[in-house]
């Protein structure tokens, strides 16, 4: 049997009112990649930031054994200095620092109270090109993209002696080209012998990537299994949602009316940065009866639209025509 790293038995978290973690398992093998499933609010992070000392020992029940012993972690310098490294769904980056100030920060290596940029900036060069990036270290994480800075993410956890890395969400953002590097980084790092726990919702990237996989819902582990067993991703959408999907879209019979609404070459500019064109002759027609989708990466610009619309309550410079019933609005 391969080495477990990581036994998790029986954890139970309550907070005022939710119990987000009723008696959940997780077993993690030593340099698999182990995937957590499960739908929104089920207890995937909760469980995470147990692990990693976010609650500390004495705020959750149950038993965290990793590396052969009972392990308590009082925080998340405790759980970093045993080579726990969570990068958080929300991305922590100093948008206003560069990549190299981000990577050692809290952890800069400094003589005397001076520190030593050149070593810095040379070691960030370093664990920038183990994650594919050939920015500058100097290069403000503000300016880069989500998918560089989920990227800088992960070097900036490489920094630190990383045993177990998890992954919360991490192609949520990111576009399909940014979440396939990132995939593949993933598997680089597994070659080279590094164990990590991803949490996502997107069961291709779970196939691709995962060894096995944990299914939590409502607060519970309701599965647990090796993809190379043939496990359909049917059957993981069955344990996640608790029931049989015969058909994950069904048919539907919307009845739809006359149009409503009438969007047209919709331009909006930043509200700080007025050469910044945020949304670019952008048209839509609403109809009765019909739910209108506005899909998009993050940055792309859809709260952007819709709020400029609504009472034109962001952005500057707005060009365009809106109708309600055929009359201008
Ligand atoms: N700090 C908190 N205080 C109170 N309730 C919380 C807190 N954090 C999480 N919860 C609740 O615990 C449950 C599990 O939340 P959690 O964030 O772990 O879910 P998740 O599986 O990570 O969901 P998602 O896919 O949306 O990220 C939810 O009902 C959530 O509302
Ligand atoms: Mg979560």
């Amino acid at each position: 049997m391969q080495d477990m790293l990581l036994d998790m038995r029986s954890i139970t978290k309550t907070f005022p009112g939710v119990k987000a973690l009723d008696n959940v398992s997780l077993q993690v093998k030593t340099g698999e990649i182990h995937a957590i499933c499960g739908e929104n609010g089920a207890g995937k992070s909760t469980l995470m930031k147990v692990l990693s000392g976010v609650y500390p020992a004495g705020s959750y029940d149950g038993e965290i054994h990793y590396d052969g012993a009972l392990t308590e972690m009082r925080d998340i310098a405790d759980s970093e200095a045993r080579g726990i490294i969570i990068i958080h769904q929300e991305l922590a980056l100093v948008p206003l620092l560069s990549i190299a100030e981000n990577l050692f920060l809290g952890n800069e290596n400094a003589r005397g109270g001076v520190i030593d940029w050149r070593d810095t900036n040379r070691r960030t060069e370093a664990l920038l090109r183990k994650v594919g990036l050939r920015d500058a270290p100097t290069t403000q994480v503000e300016k880069l993209g989500v998918g560089k800075q989920q990227l800088v993410e992960i070097a900036k956890a490489l920094a630190k002696e990383v045993r177990l890395l998890i992954l919360d969400e991490p192609t949520s953002a990111l576009s399909e080209s940014d979440s396939q590097k990132l995939l593949d980084l993933m598997l680089e790092l597994k070659a080279q012998g590094m164990t990590q726990i991803i949490i996502s919702h997107k069961l291709n990237e779970v196939r691709r990537v995962a060894d096995s996989v944990t299914v939590i819902r409502d607060g519970q582990s309701v599965s647990s299994f090796d993809t190379s067993d043939g496990i359909t991703e049917d059957r993981i959408v069955r344990d996640m949602v608790g029931r049989s999907m015969e058909n994950r879209y069904p048919e539907r019979t919307p009845e739809i009316g006359e149009r409503i609404m009438r969007v047209a070459d919709w331009s909006v500019y930043h509200p700080e940065h007025d050469d910044r064109q945020v949304i670019k002759d952008v048209g839509f027609d609403v109809r009765a009866g019909e739910v209108v989708g506005i899909a998009g990466l993050m940055g792309a610009g859809r709260t952007e639209l819709a709020m400029s619309i609504f009472g034109r309550s962001w952005g500057q410079n707005i060009s365009g025509t809106v109708e309600m019933h055929g009359q201008p609005a």
